[in-house]
């Protein structure tokens, strides 16, 4: 039997908080929760998920360059990292597969310095301001690319 395919979803700093972390803004699931719902639809897809959060930007890095290692797609959310990391920019170049950047708040009605993203211009599409359920709705998209939609 072939070997399940491997779909990562990354996230920046401070996503530790969320359901803590300005509610108004990123509304009261947490990570866990985002990361459960991940999970069950990867699964009904035969894929597996690798899940991380990090503070740290070289961790971020480190796990895109695992995920160059047999990863099929990628949805990552940097965070603050994406206004800020030419570092995160470049190791995401580096990978060959569809990468589909989510943010859960719109930042684009928000401060100007959100507005610029270090990632959009090499993401294969990207997703603002539909809340959490952006994961999933990223993962649809990720699934359809790499051949692994079912039913
Ligand atoms: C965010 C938006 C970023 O501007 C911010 O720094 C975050 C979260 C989002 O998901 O809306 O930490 O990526």
């Amino acid at each position: 039997m072939a070997e399940a395919p491997v779909v990562w979803v990354l996230n920046g700093p401070n996503l530790n908080l969320l359901g803590k972390r300005e509610p108004h803004i990123y509304g009261h699931e947490t990570m866990a929760d985002v990361e459960a719902e991940c999970r069950t639809l990867l699964s009904a897809h035969g894929v597996t998920l690798r899940f991380h959060q990090s503070n740290r930007e070289y961790e971020i890095v480190d796990w895109i360059h695992e995920a160059r290692e047999g990863g099929a797609g990628m949805v990552i959310n940097p965070a603050a990292f994406t206004h800020t990391s030419v570092a995160v920019r470049d190791a995401l170049a580096t990978f060959s597969g569809p990468i589909i950047e989510v943010h859960i708040s719109n930042v684009h009605k928000r401060e100007p310095f959100r507005h610029h993203s270090y990632v959009s211009d090499i993401a294969t599409g990207t997703i603002v301001g539909l809340g959490t359920q952006g994961y999933t709705l990223a993962l649809q998209r990720v699934l359809r690319l790499i051949g692994a939609e079912r039913g």
